[in-house]
């Protein structure tokens, strides 16, 4: 048997639609136009050195390259587009390389979720003003994903996700002991022991120059490993794809792969629509789960399906929750970094493990269904990627919680948690704002003990807004200083899928749209139970109703733009956070060629 992920295969199959012909091809609308339009469309692609008739006579292939100088997990990417227009060129095809925005997690503020909605729209727009015959997406840091998909699917045009690719790990010494270190994760870990006192300056410094040593996304199961893992798992990406580092040389050899891929599924007319089905969502929940994947995930896959048209709810999430354990043994829920998961098999490897919760006569961009994918993979290290019978945790990748304070859902991580505050019950304390937060976590008088519940509101959807990865509290000062490292925390807000601790995330409705949790107060009582997906604020229901009466909406810090919109548009959490107008699979309308 072979480990299939160290290379990526090619394989131009015709599946499920008959072939297309040249004069069947989008791009011929803009360029065998017998008008003085289609006079100026072949003039003005001949002013960059074209030839008549490679306008003429080959499909044209949008590169959408999410680059930018302030996207190092991107910073590849020009160099990646080029190999992609190699392979495209090499399969008959017309490359076209198209910008579109980057969304660098660490630098986009207030919050990369705020435009994730924004670059999907602007993806499915470039894509349908323009002769695009299909498209291949550059992109890996966490929203670009979804984002990108989205916007394809919604244009529903032949698509290959290329993904980034992680960073490479480091390696930290410290009292003589030498551990891997990467991205995320460690970040929160040091920085904690430095607010502790643990850690110097000097030694902070050397691992803000260490700890991101090469282009690629986090290494860390975060939001960026989990959302293109399951972008490989619903068939869009070349088998084995997500999880190449961006900097080893099978990397640039899968994007010429994808570059060669995409002309062959633009004449097999194999678009989003008849190669992503409910059987391929199911398959992305079951890799979700034994990746130990980011709660981000729970958004972004609910609005990636609702653009294609298929329902899916926080219930499905639960139900495969239950049944698919963590299996990649990777932080935050485990120990090893992407790079070692590469080495034990990958992507391709894990889902070899879970082949029984599979729906394997899927089929992927490689032109193969699952089944043939995975016939002959191996896992190549268990320690890191686990057999079904030694998980790294039973306590599941995400747990979907109920109750007064909760309605339509909230979500937790439990395999990155405390597992003792899983069931808990503690006085909350309550935030009306990050600053407020920030303010207070800093203050050594703070009244609070280990057990007290921390509540931040105003932090979702609208609130926020663009939902902020806040939802990872930190932990007040007075309590590092004696040692505590993790509370039960609750918000409407994110978290990075990097991050770790007991923290209710995504609570819907959401506070700023008069959720239950605009009604907490300090002192009040909240319980969670995980086992029973039980989220409870002991407050009874009329003195709840009296409080709402009370309750006014926050007044929008934004009035103008893109954020206007946005707070008038999005929906809640449970729903995917993306735009109600964009929701469904109707289509556009084809510009009319003028
Ligand atoms: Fe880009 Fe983490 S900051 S993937």
């Amino acid at each position: 048997m072979l480990a299939l992920t160290l290379t990526c295969v090619s394989v131009p199959v015709n599946i499920l639609s008959p072939s297309k012909k040249l004069e069947d091809l989008r791009s011929r609308r803009w360029f065998a136009d017998a008008s003085m339009r289609g006079f100026a469309h072949r003039q003005r692609m001949q002013q960059q050195g074209w030839r008549r008739e490679d306008v003429m006579g080959r499909p044209m292939v949008a590169i959408i390259n999410t680059w930018s100088d302030l996207s190092p997990c991107h910073a590849h990417l020009r160099e990646r587009a080029e190999s992609v227009k190699k392979g495209i060129l090499m399969a008959g095809g017309y490359p076209v390389e198209l910008p579109a925005m980057s969304l660098g997690e660490v630098m986009v503020k207030p919050t990369t979720m705020l435009y994730r909605n924004f670059l999907a729209m602007e993806v499915e727009e470039l894509l349908r003003s323009l002769p695009c015959d299909g498209v291949v997406l550059l992109a890996g840091c966490d929203k670009t994903t979804p984002g990108t998909l989205m916007g394809a699917f919604s244009m529903d045009i032949p698509t290959i996700f290329c993904p980034a690719g992680s960073m490479l790990n480091d390696r930290y010494v410290k009292d003589g002991v030498s551990r891997t270190v990467g991205a995320g994760t460690h970040t929160r870990m040091f920085w904690d022991e430095y607010q502790a006192g643990h850690l110097g300056q000097a030694e902070l410094q050397h691992l803000e120059s260490r700890m991101t040593r090469a282009p690629g996304t986090c290494n860390t199961m975060g939001t960026a490993s989990t959302m293109t893992g399951i972008a490989e798992a619903l068939g869009l990406t070349l088998p084995g794809a997500s999880s190449i580092p961006a900097m080893d040389s099978a990397h640039t050899r899968m994007a010429t792969d994808c570059g060669e891929r995409i002309v062959g599924m633009v004449w097999e007319d194999l678009k989003p629509s008849k190669l992503v089905t409910r059987g391929s969502f199911q398959n992305a929940l079951a890799v979700q789960m034994a990746l130990g994947g980011s709660t981000n995930a729970a958004i972004h896959i609910i609005a990636m399906a609702g653009r294609l048209g298929l329902d899916l709810s926080l219930d499905e999430l639960d139900a495969m929750a239950r049944k698919v354990p963590v299996l990649a043994n990777l932080f935050p829920s485990g120990d090893r970094l992407m790079e070692d998961f590469y080495y034990a098999g990958g992507l391709p490897a894990l889902m070899k493990v879970i082949e029984p919760f599979l729906s394997l006569q899927e089929h992927t961009v490689s032109g193969n269904t699952l089944a043939q994918v995975l016939t002959e993979v191996q896992v190549l290290d268990a320690e890191v990627i686990r057999p079904l019978n030694n998980p790294v945790s039973q306590a599941g990748a995400l747990a979907v919680l109920h109750g007064n304070l909760a309605p339509d859902g909230a979500v937790i991580k439990p395999s990155a948690a405390t597992p003792k505050l899983l069931c808990h019950s503690g006085r909350a304390l309550v935030f009306d704002s990050q600053p407020e937060m920030l303010a207070a976590m800093a203050d050594e008088s703070l009244d609070c003990d280990e057990n007290t519940v921390l509540v931040l509101r105003n932090a979702g959807p609208v609130g926020a807004p663009g939902m902020p990865e806040w939802g990872n509290l930190p932990i007040p000062k007075k309590l590092l200083n004696q040692g505590v490292r993790d509370m039960l925390r609750l918000s409407d807000a994110r978290m990075s899928g990097t991050h770790y601790g007991t923290c209710v995330l995504h609570i819907s409705p959401e506070s700023a749209v008069g959720g239950p949790l605009a009604l907490v107060r300090t002192g009040d009582v909240i319980e969670l139970d995980v086992a029973q997906r039980r989220l409870h604020l002991q407050v009874s229901a009329e003195e709840l109703a009296l409080r709402q009466l009370a309750w006014t909406a926050p007044k929008p810090l934004v009035q103008r733009g893109f954020t206007r919109l946005y707070q008038q548009h999005v929906t809640q959490a449970h729903q995917g956070c993306d735009f109600d107008f964009l929701q469904g699979n109707a289509s556009s309308p084809e510009p009319v060629i003028y």
